[in-house]
């Protein structure tokens, strides 16, 4: 699937047992397939497979990689991709399923893509409510990561409609169970380094989890910059020149078509491919025992724009 794959003729199957098993062949295949929860209409790939969570983002036009939820059929599933302390268990037990994700550590060896978490440390985490969601992810036996199923810069879907009219044509198939009942997109905890914190308002009421918890978690919007909180985009240690075609003494340099380096997004030259890479290279890179940080230029086309967004944030100093 590439980024200009706007030829795709796209069926819309009625949530059923033939439904649900188109889906999941779609899934096996490294696909990705529109499916209700909920609250609004997810675009669901394989979690644990970076070429298919690539297929998202392209499907979806996303100027950048925000890093996505992963959906799983139970609390069972959930442990084994990330670790639960009190608090988390806590909310797991009341909210779950249900319109709760939870960012909690990533456990090592999970098996999630980097580019779900976005090179992260955490995973973002529901178990959602939704039969058709759940049919899904027991025929898949997959953990699947799913953002909201429309094109950036639309409004969440609720309606299978609202979902072809700004994906009709990018994506292969669309499970239609009617409006979803929440509408709004679920409520983001992050249980990380003993702090709860609310990182995204919805369904579920910071002052029901902070009441559940007897601790004030606060009420802000999405995102948290503050210093000392909860990282939102993961950024290299090491300054990162772009744009380069060879390295200069002390870089490891991170290749892209014919600039080969000491590692390539893709030899070949393919965004889809590359977007997979991103942050396995840049961790790579991180870590080799060089002082600095070259990647070779990536074209605007396609992925790429969303690639060259995450590489431009990875160039300034962190500090
Ligand atoms: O209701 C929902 O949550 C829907 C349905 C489909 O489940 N999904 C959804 O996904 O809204 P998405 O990708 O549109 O929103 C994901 C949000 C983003 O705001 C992202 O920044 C945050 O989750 N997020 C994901 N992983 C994170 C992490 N490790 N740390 C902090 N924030 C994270
Ligand atoms: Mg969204």
């Amino acid at each position: 699937m590439t980024a200009s794959n706007a030829s795709i003729t796209t069926v819309s199957l009625p949530y059923g047992t033939a439904g649900i098993a188109a889906a999941a062949k779609v899934i096996a295949g490294g696909g990705c397939v529109a499916v209700p929860t909920e609250t609004v209409y997810g675009l669901a790939a394989d979690a644990t497979d970076s070429r298919a969570v690539a297929g998202i983002y392209a499907a979806k036009g996303r100027p950048g990689f925000n890093p996505l939820i992963v959906h799983v059929p139970d609390r069972a599933a959930a442990e084994a991709l990330a670790v639960f302390d009190d608090a988390a268990a806590r909310l797991a037990d009341a909210y779950w399923p249900g319109p709760l994700t939870l960012v909690l550590p990533i456990r090592a060896g999970s098996g999630i893509a980097s580019l779900v978490t976005a090179g992260l440390p955490t995973v973002a985490i529901r178990v959602p409510a939704h039969d058709a969601m759940q049919a899904l992810l027991r025929a898949t036996g997959r953990p699947l990561a799913a953002p909201s199923a429309n094109a950036s810069g639309s409004i969440s879907p609720t309606r299978a409609e609202h979902v072809l009219r700004s994906l009709d044509g990018r994506i292969p198939l669309v499970i239609d169970a009617g409006p979803t009942t929440q509408g709004i997109e679920s409520t983001i905890i992050a249980c990380v380094d003993g702090q709860v914190r609310q990182l995204r308002p919805g369904p579920i009421p910071h002052e029901a989890v902070a009441g559940l918890l007897g601790v004030d978690i606060g009420g802000a919007g999405e995102g948290i910059e503050a210093p000392g909180q909860l990282a939102s985009h993961y950024a290299p240690s090491k300054p990162v020149r772009l744009n380069a075609t060879r390295a200069q003494d002390g870089e490891w340099l991170i290749g892209f078509g014919a600039v080969a380096g000491d590692d390539t997004l893709s030899a070949k030259g393919d965004p889809v491919e590359a977007a997979a890479r991103l942050f396995d290279a840049l961790h790579v890179a991180d870590s080799a025992d060089r002082q600095r940080i070259a990647v070779a230029p990536v074209p605007e086309a396609g992925l790429g724009a969303a690639i060259n967004d995450r590489l431009r944030r990875a160039a300034v100093p962190t500090g």
